[in-house]
């Protein structure tokens, strides 16, 4: 078991596969500018979408315990694969409070939809998982899911591509049959997908794209409130570690995020994963 960090000024922890948990920093330096992070991109194995369930267990636990040894005070599993497959076990290891992006997802598309049907574009294993089914039928029991998995887009997207004919092809070929569900909303089920947003957007139309990361943050909120862990002195320093390819993750980040401050020194984690 790990202990709670009552340091208000503490870090929150936030982890990926690799660059797709930057979108949900993004929303954090927005809505919450006075909070300090140390993001974690397991880069030595991305992707973690058609990996099994053990592996994505595996790997959230060592990440996990890796940020708490800096020291973080709450972690944002910003990873929905590893939400979906390892959440429940990683709440219960641990004593940290530790968020995940299915359930603020489920509640952001129930908030939107109008006629019940909901979209979900995602990996392999959140797909497999059936982790947002199972909080829709809780919450929802009405409501219909149609679920995609998009398995070649986080590759594309690890890979710095943001638009083009063989992107365009992958995203329409995976809404075709959400949009012949006749979705009126799709749940941006992966991290990574706000990253080609544009693309996607292009292709669904008129259909709503909920990126979940802003209903993520706002429960952050709610939480550090709660906990009375608010930062309101902005004080510390954010931290990048990676399991592999630093510099490569760092050029990849800088080409993808609007806002480059974010990403400052790229640390390889110490011999950690590898
Ligand atoms: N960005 C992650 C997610 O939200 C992981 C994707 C992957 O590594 O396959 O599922």
């Amino acid at each position: 078991m790990v202990g709670i960090n009552s340091d208000r000024t503490a870090p929150i922890g936030i982890y990926d596969s690799g660059v797709g948990g930057l979108t949900v920093w993004n929303a954090l330096q927005t809505l919450l500018p006075h909070e300090r992070v140390i993001y974690y991109g397991d880069t030595a194995h991305v992707p973690y979408g058609d990996r099994p369930a053990g592996d994505i267990i595996k790997f959230s636990q060592k990440i996990i315990g890796f940020l708490s040894a800096q020291g973080v005070k709450l972690v944002i599993a910003a990873c929905n694969t590893s939400s979906a497959l390892a959440l429940p076990q990683l709440v219960a290891e641990t004593d940290l409070p530790l968020l995940g992006m299915i359930e603020p997802a489920v509640r952001a598309a129930l908030t939107l939809t109008k006629n019940g049907r909901i979209g979900l574009m995602a990996t392999v294993g959140t797909v497999r998982s059936r982790a947002h089914a199972s909080f829709l039928r809780a919450l929802e029991p009405q409501a219909v899911l149609a679920s995609q998995a998009c398995p070649r887009l986080v590759p594309l997207i690890e890979a710095g591509c943001r638009s083009g004919q063989t992107l365009v092809a992958a995203v329409e070929e995976y809404l075709e049959p959400l949009l012949k569900a006749g979705v009126d909303c799709i749940i941006l089920g992966c991290t990574h997908y706000p990253l080609i947003y544009e693309v996607i957007r292009s292709v669904a139309g008129p259909v709503r794209l909920i990126d979940p990361a802003k209903a993520v943050v706002m429960q952050v909120a709610e939480k550090l409130t709660e906990l009375r862990l608010c930062n309101e002195t902005g004080s510390g320093r954010n931290k990048v570690y990676v399991s592999a390819g630093p510099e490569r993750f760092k050029q990849v980040a800088l080409q993808l995020l609007a806002n480059q401050d974010l990403v400052g020194e790229v640390h390889a984690a110490p011999g950690y994963m590898l």
